[in-house]
């Protein structure tokens, strides 16, 4: 049935498949996005061949930045220093799982970049999990959290690891009882909460905790200040390729990743080819039931990427090399020379951010 709202489709459009049909601006989005994208390729080369070359390479870099293919990474201001304390010791504290043996730190080390630097995480009673650990430093930049995006929130993502048999095996009973036995957690939690030590509250104060952990001051988000001496040639080189191969199509925005679903795979059959295809290869697939989203990953962030290692949601690559060349192949369908691996390399290295004041 026709309604005044719905669009009428030119008869030499190609006919619609499903029986609803596509809202017709959809193709104008995602055609307004590939052409801001190759407009900015396209300034950052025109500015950047032109006599005065640092000034204007930095211009067009402000020309990209203005059209949100990335932006620095805010130093982070919370309104209750007091709550990010109480969460970083609930993050730190092992009574979270079911014997007093896991925390969440144990995945997310704040020293070793937010991660495990393993395939597979330990939880309790050393039981392997199935897919790679992310980090948790910017996590509360991204648009939806886990590889498939099944949490919306920091506290909601929570409930996963703390209930989880195979991470911390715990429940909320059990963990509140712990946690009132505490000498201190009562009092501190009734400071800060009216209703004291309750598991939203749990999960307030750890979200904010991680809400805090910006890592700002990576020598790419002075280079996209406006300091071009943060910047080695070799580091911006890389940042060109970045956006001229279009690595930038889908990590973009605050955290270069973490701001959409994009499918592993696009160009080549990755699963094909790497074998043994378990449930945690689904990806989004496994939430939504929905074909489309088969191999559909949240796209990882690159902030901080040359400490997280390994890569992939399946942990296979163990160096940014392997994993330039994995993206070069599946998502890209190019293959890379050296120079310009090195240079991307080093464009990735240039995202190591600070915390606290030190360099990751
Ligand atoms: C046994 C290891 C383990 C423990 C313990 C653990 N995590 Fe995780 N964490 C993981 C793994 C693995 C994932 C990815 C799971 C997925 O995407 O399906 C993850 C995902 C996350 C994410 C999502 C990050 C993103 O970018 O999507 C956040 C945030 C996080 N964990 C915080 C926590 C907090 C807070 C705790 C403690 C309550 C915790 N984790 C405990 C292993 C662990
Ligand atoms: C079509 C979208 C797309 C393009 C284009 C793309 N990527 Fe990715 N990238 C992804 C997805 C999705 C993943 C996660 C895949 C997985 O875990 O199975 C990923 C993962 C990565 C990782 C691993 C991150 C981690 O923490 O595990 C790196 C590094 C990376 N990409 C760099 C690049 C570079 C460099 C380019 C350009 C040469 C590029 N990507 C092009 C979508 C893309």
């Amino acid at each position: 049935m026709k309604t005044l709202l719905t669009p009428e489709f030119p008869h030499s459009s190609r006919p619609q498949q499903s029986g609803t049909p596509q809202p017709f601006y959809r193709g104008f989005v995602v055609g307004a996005g590939v052409l801001a994208l190759l407009l900015a390729v396209l300034l950052f080369v025109l500015l950047r061949e032109s006599p005065d070359e640092e000034v204007r390479s930095v211009r067009a870099f402000s020309a990209v930045v203005s059209l949100d293919i990335a932006r620095p990474v805010p130093a982070y201001s919370d309104a209750d220093p007091e709550k990010v304390r109480l969460g970083r010791q609930l993050f730190h504290d092992v009574r979270l799982s079911v014997d007093d043996t896991v925390s969440c730190a144990t995945c997310h080390s704040l020293n070793t970049g937010g991660v495990d630097n393993r395939v597979h995480s330990v939880g309790v009673q050393g039981q392997l999990g199935n897919i790679n650990a992310p980090t948790v430093y910017n996590s509360g930049l991204n648009f939806v959290q886990f590889w498939d995006g099944r949490a919306r929130t920091l506290e909601a993502q929570i409930e996963g690891p703390l209930n989880d048999p195979k991470e911390m095996g715990a429940n909320w009973t059990l963990v509140l009882h712990k946690l009132r036995q505490d000498p201190s957690y009562p009092r501190w939690f009734s400071q800060l909460y009216a209703q004291g030590i309750t598991a939203d509250n749990v999960k307030d104060a750890i979200a904010t905790f991680e809400r805090s952990l910006h890592t700002p001051g990576s020598s790419f988000d002075q280079f996209l200040a406006g300091d071009a001496g943060a910047f080695t040639e070799q580091e911006q080189r890389g940042y060109e390729l970045f956006l001229s191969y279009g690595c930038a199509s889908c990590h973009q925005g605050v955290n270069l990743g973490g701001n959409m679903y994009g499918k592993m795979g696009l160009i080549g059959d990755y699963f094909a080819d790497r074998g043994n295809i378990t449930e945690a290869d689904y990806g989004r697939y496994q939430r939504t039931r929905n074909l489309d989203h088969l191999y559909q990953f949240r796209v990882p962030p690159l902030r901080n990427v040359a400490r997280t290692m390994p890569y992939f949601h399946d942990g296979s690559a163990n160096t940014l090399e392997q994993a330039i060349s994995v993206m070069g192949k599946y998502q890209l369908g190019r293959s890379m020379p050296e120079e310009d691996m090195a240079a991307l390399v080093a464009f990735l290295r240039s995202l190591t951010g600070t915390y606290n004041g030190s360099p990751l």
